[in-house]
């Protein structure tokens, strides 16, 4: 390598008075020097970061506004649930053989199952076989249920006994009704009737009329197989999904939102950015993070571990398996069991892979004698857990078999609980506002019929959760009676970058497992009493976040997390040492950086680099190594300008460690 003394000296002296915050101004004659070799290098590099990188693009996103849900629009649902029994009625109508089942609301629309049995054809006598909806049968039917809508039918409920219901159905041949009638516990039976043609048994509620239902705004979309009951050894029923809103803009909104979701599917990505894979070979469900996604986990488990140090937590590990008398303990045998995997068999006893980290957070609890002076304990551990996921449930990131939950358990006494939910709510917000997640959906679930623990327990946490949300200020919602049998819980949903919501972060009293385990401490009276628990997780998962932040930011994560924050892109084989110096000085730093191989053309570096969505590149030519400046590129940005190496190192740095973006501009003074 041939340096210009000169050259490298006067990129050191700039260095050196902007490490200590001086201009430097350099003489004329050198100033001379310098700018003639700016002129050379930048307009180069310049044409082709602005020839070849891709516009910034402009997220489409921002027009999506927020589309309304089941949750905050009571009308809504009931044009989705009366929709569905229209559906039903148009089927029935185009196809008499079918045989209905049952339909309801789900987000964004609703579904409705059918049973289509074998038919005899009345002319030849054969057998038909069973048939199988196509897309031409669901515009009929759709036409047919717009016909229905216009003929504006009442929407009637009625009331009727047990055995009055059986023979109305018994009176129609709808064995899967019967079906149903038998699992409905309460009376009296509710009938909906549309007009004096059909009807449906329903605990509502429904839109007065069918006029009520846009049908502008509704659209079916697809027919899937599913099992009646969900049960494999039952009927194979065909279930046909519709979307359905309150108005055209709404569907038009909605499926704009589906495109753009489409666009930016974590699947996708994840394939495209070597971030992870599900392979078959090993099982659905089951995730491998390559190491780019790894480093990401890495960034976001470190903040994460931190964030809870800062406030107030321990970080614990606890087994992957147990004895099974642990989880017979915590009752999740009898009643999770079907969630969980089978047992395996360790010396002639069973052993249980673990579908929860509570009980062994009971355990350490029991493990010593506690005093009211130790509490409250705040345990948080990033705990893998198996769950036994149907396969046709699975899918990338969102719902897999195996994840690791951001758990946490507190105990504490109930004078402590409002405080600790506050705190709860606290972290909760820090660490979900840190991936730009700032606003929440917020449900408040209270008391249901089947409950354990005493009303007054119950009537105090609750209102100990209602307190921590008021201190907060955040606005909620009220769930009656949705709470979990074991205590009251808020639940949290962020939106995302396209208006979709997710429910990440929980926080849920047990009144349960304490008493299960026998959980005590000793009061200041000198009492053995019951501490309360508290069960929360703020991101839920660190598979199905991962999979939400990939979708909220298209992958193009932001500077502190990106697996590569900092490309180098070498014009020239002569520079190619000097890269990997700079390169190295940047990793010691702390800095995610890489080098291009240098093989290829610049334009189609500086391709690869976009495509590989790393946030800040830098173009290296001789000149730029021999003033020892580099000329930078934020993906996000565009052209940054020119920067001294050490400048632009320790701002990556600063930036990278604070989770701002960079947007510095160069160190004009060298210029
Ligand atoms: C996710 O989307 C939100 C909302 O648009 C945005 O403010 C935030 O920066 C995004 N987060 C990431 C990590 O991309
Ligand atoms: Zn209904
Ligand atoms: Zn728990």
């Amino acid at each position: 390598m041939k340096f210009q003394f000169n050259m490298s000296l006067l990129g050191l002296m700039a260095s050196m008075a902007a490490r200590r915050g001086l201009a430097f101004v350099p003489s004329l004659t050198t100033r001379n020097a310098l700018t003639k070799s700016n002129h050379h290098i930048k307009p180069l590099t310049r044409h082709f970061l602005s020839t070849l990188a891709p516009p910034t693009e402009q997220s489409e996103a921002e027009e999506i506004i927020q589309l309304p849900t089941n949750e905050d629009d009571e009308e809504l649902l009931k044009i989705r649930h009366s929709s569905a029994h229209v559906m039903a009625m148009a089927v029935q109508q185009v196809f008499p053989e079918a045989q209905v089942t049952i339909g309801p609301w789900i987000d964004n629309g609703f579904y409705y199952d059918f049973y289509f049995p074998d038919t005899v054809d009345k002319e030849t006598g054969e057998k038909v076989p069973s048939r199988k909806l196509t897309e031409q049968d669901l515009k009929a039917v759709k036409k047919e249920m717009d016909k229905i809508i216009s003929k504006d039918y009442p929407i009637r409920r009625e009331e009727v006994s047990r055995e009055e219901a059986r023979r109305r159905i018994n009176e129609i041949g709808e064995p899967f009704k019967l079906e149903i009638l038998d699992s409905i516990k309460t009376e009296p039976i509710t009938i909906y009737h549309i007009g004096e043609e059909w009807w449906d048994l329903c605990a509502g509620p429904h839109v007065e009329s069918t006029s009520s239902i846009p049908k502008k705004a509704i659209s079916l979309d697809s027919v899937a197989g599913a099992y009646w009951r969900g049960d494999e050894k039952r009927e194979m029923l065909q279930r046909i999904y519709a979307t359905a809103w309150k108005d055209p803009q709404q569907l038009k909104q909605y499926k704009k939102m589906l495109e753009e979701a489409k666009k930016r599917d974590h699947r996708m990505l994840g394939k495209k950015l070597d971030l992870f894979s599900v392979q078959e070979e090993a099982g659905g469900g089951l995730v491998f993070w390559h190491p780019k996604g790894s480093k990401i986990r890495r960034m976001i488990e470190d903040f994460w571990k931190n964030a809870h140090e800062d406030a107030g937590y321990d970080i614990v590990y606890s087994p992957h398996i147990a004895n099974i008398n642990l989880w017979k303990t915590s009752g999740h045998f009898d009643f999770y069991r079907s969630d969980m995997f089978d047992q395996m068999d360790v010396e002639n006893e069973q052993y249980q892979i673990k579908p929860m980290n509570c009980p062994f957070h009971c355990l350490m609890f029991k493990d010593e004698l506690r005093s009211y002076r130790d509490l409250p304990f705040r345990w948080a551990e990033l705990g893998t857990v198996y769950r036994y996921e149907r396969s046709g449930t699975l899918h990338g990131l969102m719902r897999v078999r195996g994840f690791t939950q951001d758990d946490a358990h507190i105990f504490c006494l109930p004078e402590q609980l409002e405080d600790e939910i506050v705190g709860v709510l606290d972290l909760t917000e820090r660490i979900l506002s840190r991936f730009g997640f700032d606003k929440y959906d917020i449900m408040l679930s209270t008391k249901p019929e089947k409950a354990v623990g005493s009303d007054d327990i119950w009537e105090a946490a609750t209102k100990a959760l209602e307190g921590a949300l008021k201190k907060k200020g955040w606005e909620y919602g009220v769930d009656e009676g949705g709470g979990a049998f074991y205590g009251p819980k808020i639940d949290l949903k962020i939106r995302d970058a396209i208006g979709r919501q997710w429910q990440c972060s929980t926080v849920q009293c047990d009144f349960n497992l304490p008493d299960r385990f026998g959980l005590e401490y000793v009061s200041a009276e000198g009492t053995r009493e019951q501490p309360i628990m508290v069960h929360r997780a703020i991101f839920g998962s660190m598979e199905r976040f991962f999979g939400i932040l990939i979708e909220n930011c298209s992958g193009d994560f932001p500077l502190w997390l990106a697996p590569t924050q900092f490309k180098l892109l070498p014009v020239t084989d002569a520079v190619h040492d000097y890269c990997n110096e700079v390169a190295a000085k940047a990793k010691k730093m702390g800095i995610r950086v890489e080098v291009d191989r240098g093989s290829e053309r610049l334009a189609k570096q500086i391709r690869n680099a976009e495509q590989q969505r790393v946030p800040i590149m830098a173009v290296v030519g001789v000149k730029e190594m021999e003033t020892n400046n580099l000329a930078v590129r934020s993906r996000k940005l565009g052209d940054l300008g020119s920067f001294n190496v050490d400048d632009l190192l320790s701002e990556l740095s600063r930036c990278s460690a604070a989770a701002e973006e960079m947007t510095m501009q160069g160190d004009k003074s060298a210029e």
